[in-house]
């Protein structure tokens, strides 16, 4: 039975699992269980289905049973949620292309069955067509399961705030934070299409059974309102809390931010571990608008947490050592302080000076998370050495390769050698891009000369955060190198080339970044890599010896109590790591101008590490200009 009072927040029947593979696997078992039902007396399985990274765990596990278990899906009928509008279903981005591609191409499926929102229809029939798709839905007895995903604005399908409950099928208008998610796909937010035809609301409620499924702390903050928000149109995903037949599945990264994970005391009976009383007394300092060191314990009992004052208080002794707990997580020596007492240091002051491996998933991930902090480690005089995972070529807009390629063949023309392989090399590449069809895929020669490029910028950052070239190393991972955005499937080559890169380094320090990813991204496969290629190594004496810190992720932010170092920026240093972000010049994508949204991932990094220190300097602690922020990790 479940335990109602730790649900008591929560207005959507939520399971936390331990792997977005574990949910998609479970999901799949569902729907299988429905159609070996169905197939039996001959009636049909209607599916609603999804596209995007989420759901493609199921379908990667409904081919598994087809093909292993010979599970026949011709009795089933699918529905798909959406479709951009303005494109052809051979597009590369198209979600009719996804479906076939993830599912349908491996199924016995037939044709007839498959109902997916035509993106081509003339603008004047849309109202019709979409009419008829809601027929359908109807003539073939409604939708038994319905997959459904969530999109950063807390859109279902395409159905972006300001949705009603009472939605049909019908044309929309993307909004912009959706536009920006579909950016990489689209090669450029410029060719993100504006409008799409989605199912309505009402259409997804009207399902027999919903799953909503989502992984990845990006989508943790949007999830908890859904779940635990007023049901409000301005977020559509909440208007699934009137479905008497509904159920979430989120990872762990994607439920954190539910009350019974953030805040379990509220919910529950707790054991107090330091980690939790870190993290209740600096919540109470946030509510109560106090620094710690003047919380009463009237604040404590007046806000849930009179338990945690009877077993570990008064308040004036939790307040003392909480403040110092955090206060030593602040420390200037990344690299541990040599020949002074580490007892209260996030890092050991020996061996001095320590080999610091970091490692980036795609060039730029290190300046963003931790630029100011290799600065110091190369200050403090450890041996620092930035290894890119991925070559980040896919990045690339292919009018910068055409500038990159026009240089070389202009410099061989002024000096008159015009016969070399880089020229021709340079030509073809000018000359392929010159007749390169929307969205075609890249030949290798581009791809290489857009690596080339990523690489020059990610070589004058660091330079910028004081490391020179000889330190940086490109590992080029094949899963990238043979992948597309949200499609990369890792294979040993990439354990292989970390385990090498581990083995030859032999770090006293590892700084790694992923682990909280959506799955399908490039951080959370390299963060997959890096960690199988450790678990091979594991028992190699280095690792033993060695200190494992995770940075934060572009768009994330730490909670204070997940912070075990916290290393602190002056204004100097915070102006250098900005500068050192902007070399990233090709991932710029537009200048810069007035809206927010088309350069903010150069100001949430400025922002993201003053609001760190802002949070420091809330609870009572020293007041920084900024403030970067890591978490121990252990490999078991
Ligand atoms: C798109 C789709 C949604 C999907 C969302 C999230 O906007 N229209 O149906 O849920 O993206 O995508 P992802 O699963 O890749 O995070």
């Amino acid at each position: 039975m479940k335990n109602i009072e730790f649900h008591r927040f929560e207005k959507i029947p939520a399971t936390i699992v331990n792997s977005s593979l574990d949910g998609c696997q479970q999901i799949a078992s569902e729907i299988c269980t429905l159609i070996k039902e169905r197939n039996l007396t001959q009636s049909p399985t209607v599916l609603g289905l999804a596209t995007g990274s989420t759901p493609t765990g199921i379908y990667r596990e409904l081919i598994r049973i087809h093909k292993e278990e010979g599970l026949s899906f011709s009795n089933v009928i699918t529905f798909n949620l959406d479709e951009y509008y303005n494109i052809t279903s051979s597009h590369p981005e198209s979600y009719n292309l996804f479906m076939q591609e993830q599912l349908f191409d491996h199924l016995d499926i037939p044709t007839k069955n498959i109902n997916i929102p035509d993106g081509t229809v003339e603008r004047t029939a849309t109202f019709a067509y979409c009419q008829d798709y809601e027929n359908r839905i109807l003539d073939a007895g409604g939708i038994d399961i319905q997959v459904l995903g969530i999109g950063r604005t807390g859109h279902i399908g395409f159905n972006e705030p300001g949705s009603s409950a009472q939605s049909r099928t019908r044309l929309v208008h993307l909004d912009s934070l959706t536009k920006k998610d579909a950016a990489r796909d689209f090669l450029g937010e410029e060719n993100v299409p504006r409008y799409a035809l989605t199912m309505g609301v009402g259409t997804i409620l009207d399902s027999e059974r919903i799953y909503l499924l989502a992984w990845g702390r990006s989508k943790a903050s949007i999830l908890a309102l859904a779940v635990e928000g007023e049901p409000s149109e301005a977020l559509p995903a909440s208007l699934l809390q009137s479905h008497p037949n509904i159920e979430i599945l989120a990872d762990q990264a994607a439920a954190s931010e539910l009350t019974r994970l953030k805040r379990p005391w509220l919910v529950r009976h707790v054991d107090w571990t330091s980690s939790l009383i870190r993290s209740a007394v600096s919540w109470l300092s946030a509510n109560s608008a106090k620094p710690i060191l003047k919380l009463l314990d009237d604040d404590y009992t007046e806000n849930g947490l009179a338990d945690l004052l009877t077993q570990h208080g008064p308040a004036y002794d939790l307040n003392i050592r909480i403040f110092n707990e955090i206060q030593h997580t602040l420390t200037g020596w990344p690299g541990g302080k040599t020949k002074s007492s580490d007892e209260r240091r996030p890092e050991r002051a020996e061996p001095h000076p320590k080999r610091s491996l970091i490692l980036a998933p795609e060039p730029f991930d290190d300046v963003i998370g931790m630029g100011g902090t290799i600065h110091r480690l190369v200050d403090q005089g450890h041996e620092v050495i930035v290894a890119y995972l991925t070559s980040g070529n896919l990045a690339v807009p292919d009018a910068d390769a055409s500038k990159a390629a026009e240089l070389v063949v202009d410099l061989a023309e002024l000096s008159d050698d015009c016969e070399t392989e880089e020229v021709r090399l340079a030509k073809s590449v000018l000359k392929e891009l010159g007749e390169k069809a929307d969205f075609a895929t890249d030949s290798p020669n581009v791809r290489s000369i857009k690596g080339l490029i990523r690489r020059g910028e990610a070589k004058i950052a660091c330079e910028i955060c004081g490391l020179s070239g000889s330190k940086v190393r490109f590992l080029s991972l094949p899963f990238y190198e043979r992948g597309k955005y949200r499609q990369f499937k890792l294979s040993g080559d990439d354990t292989d080339l970390l385990k090498g890169l581990f083995e030859e380094i032999q770090p006293h320090q590892l700084y790694f970044t992923g682990a909280l990813s959506e799955p399908s991204t490039v951080q959370a496969n390299c963060y997959q890599s890096m960690r199988r290629a450790l678990l091979d190594l594991s028992d190699s004496p280095w690792i033993q010896n060695c200190y494992m810190w995770q940075y934060r992720e572009a768009s994330q932010e730490w909670d204070i109590q997940e912070i075990d170092m916290a290393v602190p920026l002056s204004p100097t240093e915070l102006t250098n790591k900005i500068q050192g972000i902007y070399q990233h010049q090709t991932q710029r994508r537009q200048a810069p101008t007035s809206d927010r949204a088309s350069n903010d991932i150069w100001r949430q990094a400025e922002e993201c590490d003053r609001r760190l220190a802002e949070t420091y300097d809330n609870l009572g602690l020293a007041e920084y200009e900024a403030i970067e922020g890591f978490k121990r990790y252990s490999l078991i």
